[in-house]
Formats: structure tokens, C-alpha cells, sequence
């Protein structure tokens, strides 16, 4: 098969966590739960929570601040800012706007994508389309979430998995360079919407209080549903990327999936044939950030010069939408 040529590169990414860090033991205080349960049954034992005040917008513009410094690219010179959320400062304006604000992005187009967890595979998608047309030379992608502020903390199978966090990426054109963006499997399966949804608060059935006496705006979640298509979607949408790329699990350096849970991604890096080893996680010390894990993960990994230049590097996605989806990338 003919190997395709990248129309994009992550030129840089960076992260933005909130400091402060609640621990398993810390949830256990204030709910019928133990670090036993939620460290057995997902690998999670920590998650940072942000403070009142702090929203996904200022989370976001701390990401895409690190990241814009470590491309040498000033505020000024993005052309599209497309910024993933399932947690939006407020309805309207969108986050993407306020984050533009914060950011001084002023020749930027602004927008936001709601694609739960699989939202910064999304926006990187978009970003190579907009590129690709020829509108521009950078886009910034910002992936932000305060899940912290839309989960029932009452709902103890719910509220340990999620925390607070935001990642972002530089994508320019590759110019004829072999690194960059080599494949992207996206779908979504919207009749399987109400098995991760928030059932009201929106324009169907707008806030009152009984929405908020029945908790109607919080998270709700078919947990184990969630589990089997999780695996299923990621396993399946991780080989066709390898497909489209060209290459095959053996060719992978680092496999960096979405961060949910532990179980989710051995079954998925087993069904990919990618041993743990070549798998990065670090959902033991932030929970699930939704759409922020996977470029949180990346700039981790990064760092830790797990990959670098000419590394292949698979992600692979999954969420509410449903939404799922994987890539493949030489970096
Ligand atoms: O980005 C995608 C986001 N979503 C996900 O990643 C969710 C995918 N699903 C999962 O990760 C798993 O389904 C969970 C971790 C959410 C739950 O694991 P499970 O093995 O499916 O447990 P369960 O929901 O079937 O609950 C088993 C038991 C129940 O008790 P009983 O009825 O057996 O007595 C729950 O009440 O565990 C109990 N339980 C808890 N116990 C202690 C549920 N949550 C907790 C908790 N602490 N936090």
C-alpha cells in the first residue's frame, strides 16, 4: 500500500493541570468508596480538581500558552482556534472566544467542538482540514475540561472517574516533510447517545428547578455499556488507522490511547496486538480529563522522551456521542 504523505505536524503541544490534587483516599472521607475500589477497577488514584473561579477557558489558555511557546508561534499568528469541551465556561459565548481573549489570538477564528472524550482527535482533524484548504498556517487545538463542575458527586460510579485538566496542540503544515499526521479513523453513533449524556439544562429542556432538584444537568452513565463499546470502537477504529497509515501494530513506538480506565486500554492494546510496555498511562494520576487525556498524554510522553522525532505514535479515542476515533502520527 502507498504510504500517504502528512498534510500536517504537531508542531508542539503543552498542558495546563490545576494544582490542587484529590486522592481516592481523600473521595473515600466523603463517600461510601475506598481507594480499593476505584484503583482496582479503573487505575485511577488520583485527579486534580480546579478551584471555583477557574473554568475551562483559563484551564485551556494555560495549555495552548505552553504549547505556543515550545512552536515559537505568537498569539497573533493563529489562524483558527478550535477548542474541544464538554464543559463550556457558559453557553454563549463559546469557550473557544474566551480562551481567544485570554490568549490575545486576535487574527484567529474561534470555535468550539463538543465531541466528549474524542474532541481533540476531532479538532486535530479539522485543523488538517482547514490547513489543507489553504486558510492558514496555524491552528491551535485546545482541548479543556472541568469535569469536576458537571458530575454528580453524589453518584459514587460516576464522580471518582473524572477530573479536571487541559492539553493542547500546535498543528502546522507539514510542507513536504514525512513527519506529521499520517492517518484519522473518526465516527460517531449518535443512537447511543443516552448511554453518557446529561439528560437537561439545554435548549430541549431548559433549567429549572426541578432539573436541578432531580439533578437532570449533571453527568449520567451506563457504565458498563460505556466499557464493552469503548473497547470494541478503539480497537476497531486503531486498526484502521494503522490501515490507512500503512503500517502495523509492530510499527508503533508508542500507543497513546484516551485515559478512562485501566481495563479499557489493556483490552484495547491487546486487541491492537500493542504490548503494555509501548503504552502510555497516566490516568493513575489524573482520572479521565475527557478530551484533554490524550494530548496531556502526548506532551507527557513527549517529555519523558518517550517519542520525539520520527517516532510513530498511535492515539485512539473514545466517548459520549458517541464518539470514537484513532490516529496515527511520524512525530
Ligand atoms: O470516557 C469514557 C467515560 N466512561 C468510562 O470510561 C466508563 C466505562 N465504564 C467503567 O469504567 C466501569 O463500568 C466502571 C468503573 C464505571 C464501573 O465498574 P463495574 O465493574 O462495571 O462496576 P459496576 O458499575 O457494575 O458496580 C459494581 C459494584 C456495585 O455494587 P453492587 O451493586 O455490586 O453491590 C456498585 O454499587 O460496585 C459499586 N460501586 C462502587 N463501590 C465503591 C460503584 N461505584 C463505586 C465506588 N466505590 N466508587
Amino acid at each position: 500500500m502507498k504510504k500517504p504523505k502528512p498534510i500536517v505536524r504537531i508542531a508542539a503541544t503543552g498542558r495546563y493541570l490545576p494544582d490542587n490534587v484529590v486522592t481516592n483516599d481523600d473521595l473515600a472521607k466523603v463517600m461510601d468508596t475506598s481507594d480499593e475500589w476505584i484503583s482496582s477497577r479503573t487505575g485511577i488514584r488520583e485527579r486534580r480538581i480546579a478551584p471555583d473561579g477557574e473554568g475551562a477557558a483559563a484551564m485551556g489558555a494555560g495549555a495552548a500558552m505552553d504549547a505556543m511557546k515550545k512552536a515559537g508561534v505568537e498569539p497573533g499568528e493563529v489562524d483558527i482556534l478550535i477548542l474541544s469541551t464538554a464543559t463550556p465556561d457558559r453557553w454563549l459565548p463559546s469557550t473557544a472566544c474566551d480562551a481567544q481573549a485570554l490568549l490575545g489570538c486576535s487574527n484567529a477564528v474561534a470555535f468550539d467542538v463538543m465531541a466528549a472524550c474524542s474532541g481533540f482527535l476531532y479538532g486535530v482533524s479539522m485543523a488538517e482540514g482547514y490547513l489543507a484548504a489553504g486558510r492558514g498556517e496555524v491552528a491551535l487545538v485546545v482541548s479543556t475540561e472541568k469535569m469536576s463542575s458537571i458530575v454528580d458527586w453524589d453518584d459514587r460510579g460516576t464522580c471518582v472517574l473524572f477530573g479536571d485538566g487541559a492539553g493542547a496542540a500546535v498543528v502546522r503544515p507539514a510542507n513536504g516533510q514525512d513527519r506529521g499526521l499520517l492517518s484519522s479513523h473518526l465516527r460517531s453513533d449518535g443512537n447511543l447517545g443516552n448511554l453518557l449524556y446529561r439528560p437537561a439544562g439545554g435548549a430541549a429542556i431548559p433549567m429549572d428547578e426541578g432539573v436541578l432538584e432531580r439533578k437532570d444537568h449533571l453527568v449520567r452513565m451506563h457504565g458498563r455499556d460505556v466499557f464493552k463499546n469503548a473497547v470494541r470502537s478503539m480497537a476497531e477504529a486503531a486498526d484502521h488507522a494503522l490501515q490507512q497509515a500503512g503500517i502495523t501494530a509492530d510499527d508503533v513506538d508508542l500507543m497513546v490511547p484516551h485515559q478512562a480506565n485501566i481495563r479499557i486500554i489493556e483490552a484495547t492494546a491487546k486487541y491492537a496486538g500493542i504490548p503494555m510496555e509501548k503504552v502510555f498511562v497516566n490516568l493513575d494520576r489524573y482520572g479521565n480529563m475527557s478530551s484533554a487525556s490524550v494530548p496531556v498524554a502526548l506532551d507527557e510522553a513527549e517529555e519523558q522522551g518517550l517519542i520525539g522525532p520520527g517516532s510513530t505514535v498511535l492515539t485512539a479515542a473514545f466517548g459520549g456521542g458517541l464518539t470514537w476515533g484513532a490516529m496515527a502520527f511520524r512525530w
